[in-house]
């Protein structure tokens, strides 16, 4: 058998993924699928997914989590699949569209940690009374899978016993240390208890690590999604600041991984009633990703900044259920995905958000 140079065998093996992908990906071929929060990063690049399947794609979605031009830029008005303006919180929009549909991705949510803190009551009305009635519509409904999009957030820090990086696992204890990963916590339970097989609806839950990709742009007063951050400060002229030097860790899995995931957890058979990990399984500190980001920016410099109180070291992913349930592993490796956002950021000046160019840099 002739032997492949490491780069010719590299892309055969990415193919023959990517045709298994696919084929498993056409089963959704002509099934109908309603994704809440379908005009959001993430959402968007699902409903693309979908729409190459050749499934008939419905979005619920406010459009409104970003100033300027985040949502058009996330492309999902021009994708061809139904966009429905509105608020997941809206029961007979909700269940007009759901009662004709075979799935439901619900990834509708104040998305962003900073935002649910200061704003607990928009995160409530939102991430919880809006997934009641995604829940209860659904249940009425003869709709075969709902995939509910959770967070890594319920981890916490994990625990406490264990001293830095840690590893999550789907089993252990949950420790929801903010308002948007008590919101998860919650609509995880919910779906448990509403769905499922006295329902007639299955669910699959999806825990998503930190996603990142471009056309990512952070929403103001976040400090979440640290490759936008980071890249744009350098970007910018300005120092990538690393908060207690930078040690905290992430799983960083990439846009295009986690639409692929979202999209098999619609039809993967052992999914059904499963909660499972979506990320990588490999830790990668802040400091690393400056160090990946600093090379596109001659003369990036990177400040050390105080940590602040409560900043957890963070985690990484428990990937064998996803591995054995999902039969799914992330693809995109974090140099890859990082070359991928910072010459996407190069290529499209627009992308630098006016709040940012105006805001006092380190305030
Ligand atoms: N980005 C991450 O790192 C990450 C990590 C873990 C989990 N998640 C989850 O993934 C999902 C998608 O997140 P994202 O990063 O694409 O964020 P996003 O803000 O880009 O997308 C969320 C979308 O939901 C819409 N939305 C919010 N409230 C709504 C409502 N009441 N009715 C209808 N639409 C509403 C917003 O307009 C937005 O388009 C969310 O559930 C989020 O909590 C994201």
């Amino acid at each position: 058998m002739p032997v492949l140079p490491h780069s010719t065998a590299r892309a055969a093996a990415g193919r023959t993924a990517e045709e298994t992908v696919r084929s498993r990906l056409d089963k959704l071929r002509d099934a109908r699928v309603v994704v809440t929060g379908g005009g959001g990063l993430v959402g968007s690049r699902l409903v693309a997914l979908l729409q190459e399947a050749g499934a008939v794609v419905t979005v619920l979605d406010r459009m409104d989590a970003y100033p300027e031009s985040g949502h058009e830029t996330f492309g999902v008005a021009r994708s061809g699949a139904r966009l429905v303006v509105g608020d997941v919180r809206d029961r007979d929009t909700f269940g007009a569209l759901v009662r004709d549909a075979d799935f439901v991705v619900h990834a509708a949510a104040y998305a962003d940690v900073a935002a649910c803190t200061r704003r607990p009551d928009i995160a409530f009305r939102a991430n919880v009374e809006g997934t009641q009635v995604v829940l209860e519509q659904t249940a009425r409904f003869p709709v075969r899978r709902l995939v509910l999009v959770s967070s890594a957030s319920v981890y916490g820090d994990g625990q406490p016993d264990v001293e830095g990086p840690q590893v999550f696992h789907e089993d252990q204890p949950l420790f929801p240390m903010s308002v948007y990963a008590n919101c998860k916590l919650w609509a995880e339970h919910q779906t448990r208890l509403m769905l499922g097989a006295s329902s007639g609806t299955e669910y699959a839950v999806v825990r998503y690590f930190s996603v990142y990709g471009e056309p990512q742009i952070p929403k103001p007063g976040s400090h979440s999604w640290m490759v936008p951050w980071l890249s744009l400060q350098a970007r910018l002229g300005r120092p990538m600041r690393l908060n207690g030097g930078g040690v905290q860790v992430r799983d960083l899995v990439h846009v295009d991984d986690i639409a692929e995931a979202t999209a098999l957890a619609l039809t993967e058979e052992q999914m059904a009633e499963q909660t499972v990990n979506i990320g990588t399984g490999r830790p990668t500190s802040v400091r690393e990703v400056a160090d990946l980001i600093a090379p596109y920016f001659p003369g990036a410099r990177r400040i050390v900044t105080p940590r602040p109180e409560g900043d957890p070291l963070g985690g990484y992913a428990s990937t064998e259920r996803s591995r054995d349930l999902l039969r799914w592993q992330a693809r995109i490796p974090v140099e890859e995905g990082v070359e991928r956002y910072v010459r996407w950021l190069l290529a499209t000046p627009d992308a630098v958000p006016r709040w940012l160019t105006e805001e006092t840099p380190g305030a």
